[in-house]
């Protein structure tokens, strides 16, 4: 079975092709630099970069695999979250092809695709809980199947990726900002009397990131030395050193509040769903290097793999929208013409036929 996956729903374009559940080839299309001089993604540009991009990548994907739209038995497209002129783009496209080529239509859901992009690299195990940390999301899932997910928490504000995005952006580094945060913080000593972490001491499942949203602000408002002048990645010779080391150490302790606060609601889903096989960790942030760490150290406590995709996989990307299409159709499901794009806020449908 042959699965092209297309993903749409925000700022990169990216196309993939799965033969029977194995990744053959990809193509990425990221639109992160048309963005960054704005501070974030601007959906207008967004969704014409898709239309402009698509067919362009799509000859080439089939081109260097010496395929023919012809060839594909599935077509596979993130349906929803995301912006929804964005989506339209990637899902008119997918029904062109569909109707042309006869090929199965497959709307996937970009959340689930996250969590299960892993399969890609390794066998999946269920039930499994899933943390999904993005730019616009922060998810627990029960999965019980790859077509089966229960939501236990969420955030209630922010997102995991806007706190990094939003504390990159009080500095004045470019957006999106959470590899710079990471990669600063990395090079930093923790503090961690510096920030609080707040929203644990309750019984929830849930996250909220708004107060750390603010500790940061006023920690940065009382430090201003620490923004750099303009928008723009520091040269380490052109400042005090002084300054490099005290936002080193202000982005470290940003990044140990990040991974406590994942911490404390992971281990106690995990000691509410007993049965769990394996924990997977997916999504923009799963690419941080404490989220990784801090969870690696969960999973040994319950003693349970740690299922983290690689880092190309973590980012949007058109392998996960094919492979999560391919588990869907392997299974007999599929979407008629009449496939809806979701936008945020609202819930994906499981509305798929079966055969
Ligand atoms: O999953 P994703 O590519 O797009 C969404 O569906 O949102 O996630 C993007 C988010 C951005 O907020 C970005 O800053 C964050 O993931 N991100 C990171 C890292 N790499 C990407 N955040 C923290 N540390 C990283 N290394
Ligand atoms: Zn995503």
């Amino acid at each position: 079975m042959l699965c092209l996956g297309i993903e749409s729903s925000c700022d990169e374009t990216g196309l993939a092709l799965v033969r029977d559940g194995k990744l053959i080839a990809e193509k990425l299309a990221s639109q992160v630099d048309v963005h960054a001089v704005f501070g974030g993604v601007v959906p207008e540009i967004a969704s014409r970069e898709h239309l402009r991009v698509l067919p362009v990548l799509l000859a080439e994907l089939l081109l260097e695999q010496s395929l023919t739209a012809k060839d594909l038995d599935v077509v596979s497209v993130a349906r929803g979250p995301g912006l929804q002129g964005c989506l339209l783009m990637g899902l008119n496209f997918a029904k062109g092809l569909v109707f042309s080529t006869g090929a199965k239509l497959v709307g996937v859901n970009h959340l689930w695709a996250h969590l299960t992009a892993a399969g890609l690299e390794q066998e999946l195990q269920f039930p499994s809980l899933g943390l999904l940390v993005s730019g616009g999301h922060t998810h627990i899932y029960y999965i019980e199947s790859p077509l089966k997910f229960t939501l236990l928490g969420r955030t209630l504000d922010d997102a995991a990726g806007e706190a990094f995005d939003k504390t990159a952006k009080s500095l004045n580094l470019p957006y999106p900002g959470g590899k710079l945060v990471d990669d600063f913080g990395r090079r930093g000593i923790v503090d961690k009397k510096m920030f609080p972490v707040p929203y644990i001491n309750n019984d929830n499942l849930d996250f909220s990131f708004s107060g750390l949203k603010t500790a940061v602000a006023t920690y940065v408002n009382s430090h201003p030395e620490l923004r750099l002048g303009s928008m723009g990645i520091p040269e380490s010779n052109s400042e005090p050193h002084e300054i490099v080391t005290a936002r080193n150490n202000m982005l470290a302790s940003f990044n140990y509040v990040v991974g406590r606060k994942l911490e404390v609601k992971i281990e106690r889903a995990l000691k509410r769903n007993s049965d769990v096989k394996s924990l997977i960790v997916a999504g923009g942030v799963a690419a941080n290097s404490v989220v990784r760490k801090v969870m690696g150290k969960v999973a040994k406590r319950f003693s349970i793999p740690l299922v983290l995709p690689s880092l190309h996989l973590c980012t949007d990307n058109g392998a996960m929208i094919a492979y999560a299409g391919y588990l869907m159709a392997s299974s007999g499901c599929r979407h008629d013409l009449n496939l809806e794009a979701i936008p945020r806020g609202r819930v994906v449908p499981c509305d798929w036929i079966c055969d």
